[in-house]
């Protein structure tokens, strides 16, 4: 049986809208026959990396710290497929998931080798990585909240990548009128969380399907900002004082 594992990087943990994203995607790999996982990395202890490169010198493929890496790891390497899911935080993924990719330092070595186009790259240590999707979702409407994500993503050469833009429309019960859009959006991560594991990728289509808008730049702007006008209105004077 095929084994999908999602590391679902919001601090928001079982409440975030990444969280409903991904319910969606193992919910269609589960159909497809798929054991699945979703970790919120919110509930576990993962240090920083300390830099100090002992998982390549003096203990190599093993980090110095015990935490729960040695636990997520093992999660990591008896999956088939591996998601990862993030708000975007500063045009960029979380710090707890930037915490959790840095401890992953052990799984290559040391050694500097050229890619074909001029990069450069660590061989990986292990001999199968499983194969990766990502889920990303922004507060602001618009798409160039992704451009900075995007090409880190586009290396992890991933079976489908998720940009979700709008994100607080999952989880905003005041924003009536878009239930039926998001469940289709919803609807459509099923499909391809089944695919993915049927088929071992998803097709353009439906990568297309995932990325149509679901309100208006100028709807969900007009409904934040409402939102937001009693409390702003409350505290204005906050950084005037
Ligand atoms: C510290 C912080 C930084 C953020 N930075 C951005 C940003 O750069 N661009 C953006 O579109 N949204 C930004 N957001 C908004 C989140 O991406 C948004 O609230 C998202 O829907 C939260 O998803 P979650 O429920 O899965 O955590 C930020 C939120 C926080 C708390």
């Amino acid at each position: 049986m095929k084994k999908v594992t999602v590391f679902n990087g919001s601090p928001r943990g079982k409440q975030s809208n990444s969280h409903k994203m991904v319910e969606a995607v193992l919910e269609g790999a589960c159909k497809a026959g798929a054991q699945t996982n979703e970790i919120f990395l919110v509930e576990h202890k993962i240090e920083h990396c300390k830099g100090c490169f002992a998982c390549w010198t003096e203990t190599p493929g093993k980090c110095i710290i015990h935490d729960d890496m040695d636990e997520l790891l093992e999660h990591f390497f008896s999956s088939n497929f591996v998601g990862f899911a993030t708000p975007i935080y500063g045009m960029l993924m979380t710090g707890i998931l930037k915490d959790f990719k840095d401890r992953m330092l052990p799984l290559s070595t040391p050694q500097i080798h050229k890619n074909e186009d001029g990069s450069f790259y660590h061989e990986g240590r292990i001999k199968r990585f499983p194969q990766m999707f990502y889920i990303a979702n922004s507060g602001f409407p618009g798409n160039h909240n992704f451009d900075l994500l995007k090409p880190y993503v586009g290396m992890l050469n991933c079976v489908f990548e998720v940009y979700r833009n709008c994100g607080e429309l999952l989880s905003d019960p005041i924003r009536e009128g878009y239930q039926s859009k998001i469940n289709d959006f919803l609807d459509t991560l099923k499909l391809a969380g089944e695919s993915m594991v049927a088929r071992g990728s998803v097709s353009q289509e439906l990568i297309d399907k995932i990325h149509l808008p679901l309100i208006s730049d100028e709807e969900y702007m007009a409904g934040a900002n409402r939102e937001l006008q009693d409390s702003f209105s409350n505290n204005k004077d906050f950084f005037n004082n």
